[in-house]
């Protein structure tokens, strides 16, 4: 079989009969074709599959195989189906016609063959099967580039989405400033939507005039470098201030000239809030770090120079009045110098004191007495307590120095009078909260704010202010340690302070406490305390006042009281009445015999004697610890404190009316 490949095609022809295939080989290559020939099915399928002609003319009647099963066999295989079959026949019946069609031929010619019939068909076929051919490639064509398009599409609809995901904001603007395109993450960021900001100005909706000259420097880079990355300060709809992270790029078009500005930017005012609230926390750390080292240095400097003073005072007792005095001032000055050096301590080192349920409420109205009694008339008071405050565990006697300190600060602040205001209500504090502020958990939370309408403060000062003896105020009029202190103290409470201040306006703290869900009422309706059974106390204090409130309280809560006022007539008393008195409550500061030796006279006495002793000064509890029966409570005590003090020493069951 030959292949050369002729340009009108190859064809292939099959047939038993060799007189038939001679006439028609001889026919076909004068008509130009290059012609091959088999004479029964099996080689014309070999021969096919070998070297695939453009068409196949091909007889019906042959032995072995016929034509049909032939055309069977060549359909069925993948390398020979695409070429046509032109059967050649004898049959006139058209039902075998048909059969031929239906088996994939293209066509059939008629024996005896009609020469120009068998070429024009040949013809027609070959060009039809050129033409199929060409469709084919164009079908193909057009689907791959149909594929291709859909992936393209799909592409930009995932890139959309990506650009809608974010939460960056991306805008695009042209040179004019004007908005060209605005994402979803804008429109969260901003608060203006794509429809209302499509082809207006970007820098009048996201500057306030003043942070425009920010963008001097953007500009700048975008013309010299194409591009330009920093922080940017911008305003939303509501004019909120934000921060943000933003990249701005330059886009061409495709011959390389500046077409518009895309800018991407991040959202990071939270952080930016986080950083600094956390960059102070540290400072102050850190001070304190410092401030407690020095502070227990000369706390050690201190005490001898104390003790020394109150030696030679009692060494020379019965020196001048003027050595006397110089003795009196060393003394004071080292106690105000400890002093000092306390209230650093507790700065620095946080304060232990008591934790017990605190009555805020009373707190509050004893706050109220003081501004009443001693502030100048010129300064209002308000105070506003929610009536189902919750209660904080806590020591009171360091939250009423808290809020000593921040009204003493509110009143220096209001030279010229205005309104200092204390309120105080219940707070849930939720995980967004807590987001916001280093030192807040979420839970229950007591805030107390007190605000007034003084001086208030710039940004620089209102930065510093926690920081120990920072002060504004003239030398010898503040020690700068009273903000540092309260900061020590709601911190040992577990809490937090925020503070606001509007220069010429006022200021704002706001102290936050955690609570415990109980209604803070006032100790008689709540907290259950103990009463007397009518035991007798002798009450002995130098001030009458203390005596007479005492005395009141006392008796309120069934018992019997007398009372001495120094330690003489105590012991003068306790002497005649030694078998009525069930406890005796000595203040340990008293004059002519101060409340140690009253003690130890009464132990003498009775080494029984049951004694409660009173003081301010931390420490003088040595004494009762050595007596067989006693009690130590310091000053100021509350109710609760006293009776419950008593409560124990007596050992009573709890009897609460
Ligand atoms: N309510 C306020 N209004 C304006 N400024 C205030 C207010 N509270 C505090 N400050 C400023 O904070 C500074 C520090 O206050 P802080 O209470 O720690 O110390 P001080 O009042 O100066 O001295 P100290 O309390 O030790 O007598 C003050 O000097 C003042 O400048
Ligand atoms: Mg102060």
């Amino acid at each position: 079989m030959s292949t050369d490949v002729n340009d009108k095609g190859a064809i292939l022809i099959v047939d038993d009969n060799p007189a038939n295939l001679e006439m028609l080989l001889e026919f076909l290559s004068n008509a130009g074709f290059t012609v091959l020939v088999a004479e029964d099915g099996e080689s014309a399928i070999t021969g096919a599959e070998y070297a695939p002609p453009d068409m196949i003319l091909l007889d019906i009647l042959m032995p072995v195989m016929d034509g049909f099963e032939t055309c069977q066999r060549l359909k069925a295989n993948p390398l020979t189906q695409d070429i046509p079959i032109i059967f050649m026949t004898a049959l006139t019946e058209t039902v075998d016609k048909l059969k031929g069609l239906s088996l994939g031929a293209v066509d059939y010619v008629t024996k005896p063959l009609q020469h120009e019939e068998v070429l024009a068909r040949i013809e027609l076929h070959l060009k039809l099967r050129k033409l199929t051919k060409t469709l084919q490639e164009q079908n193909q064509r057009l689907e791959r580039e149909i594929c291709e398009r859909k992936q393209a599409e799909q592409k930009i609809r995932e890139q959309a989405a990506l650009l809608d995901i974010t939460t960056d904001a991306i805008l695009v603007r042209d040179f004019d400033s004007k908005i060209n395109f605005w994402s979803q993450g804008a429109e969260h960021l901003y608060g203006w939507q794509a429809t209302e900001v499509i082809g207006k100005n970007v820098n009048q909706l996201l500057y306030r005039p003043d942070l425009l000259s920010q963008l001097e420097n953007v500009e700048k880079s975008l013309t010299e470098h194409g591009c330009w990355q920093g922080e940017l300060e911008q305003v939303t709809k509501q004019k909120k201030k934000i921060i943000v992270a933003s990249r701005w790029t330059l886009m061409r078009d495709q011959h390389g000239q500046p077409k518009s500005i895309l800018t991407v930017n991040t959202d990071i005012t939270e952080k930016k809030q986080l950083e600094s609230q956390f960059l102070r926390t540290q400072r102050l750390e850190s001070l304190g770090t410092l401030a407690g080292g020095i502070a227990h240095d000369l706390n050690n400097i201190l005490t001898p120079i104390l003790s020394a003073a109150q030696l030679l005072q009692l060494k020379h007792s019965k020196s001048d009045e003027w050595s006397q005095q110089i003795f009196r001032t060393i003394e004071t000055s080292a106690k105000r110098g400890s002093a000092v050096v306390k209230q650093v301590l507790q700065f620095a080192r946080g304060v232990d004191g008591k934790r017990e349920i605190v009555l805020l409420k009373n707190l509050f109205l004893e706050i109220q007495q003081i501004v009443h009694g001693t502030f100048p008339k010129s300064i209002e008071f308000s105070l506003n307590i929610q009536s189902d405050l919750w209660a904080i565990i806590g020591d009171c006697t360091h939250l009423h120095q808290v809020l000593m300190n921040l009204i003493v600060n509110a009143r220096d602040a209001m030279p010229d009078g205005g309104t200092l205001s204390i309120c105080a209500k219940n707070l849930s504090i939720d995980e967004q909260y807590a987001r916001m502020n280093l030192e807040a958990n979420v839970g229950s939370y007591i805030v107390i704010t007190v605000a007034d309408t003084g001086i208030g403060m710039p940004p620089e000062i209102l930065d510093r202010i926690f920081e120990p003896f920072f002060t504004t105020k003239d030398v010898g009029k503040g020690t700068g340690l009273g903000l540092s202190t309260v900061r020590g103290i709601i911190k040992s409470h577990g809490g937090f302070i925020n503070v606001h201040s509007i220069i010429g306006k006022g200021t704002e703290f706001k102290l936050f406490l955690p609570a415990v869900k109980t209604m803070a009422t006032s100790p008689t309706e709540n907290l259950d305390l103990p009463y007397g059974n009518e035991e007798l106390i002798l009450v002995v204090d130098d001030e009458a006042k203390i005596l007479e409130t005492t005395q009141t309280l006392l008796k309120s809560y069934n018992y019997k009281v007398v009372t001495a006022s120094n330690g003489i007539e105590a012991i003068a008393l306790y002497a005649s009445y030694q078998d009525k008195i069930s406890v005796v409550l000595v203040d340990m500061m008293m004059p002519l015999m101060d409340g140690a030796v009253t003690i130890r006279t009464l132990q003498k006495m009775n080494p029984l004697v049951k004694i409660v002793a009173v003081s301010g000064i931390v420490g003088s509890n040595k004494i009762t610890k050595d007596a067989t029966q006693g009690k130590f409570i310091s000053k100021p005590y509350t109710t609760q404190e006293l009776l419950q003090t008593l409560h124990e020493l007596l050992g009573q069951e709890t009897c609460t009316k």
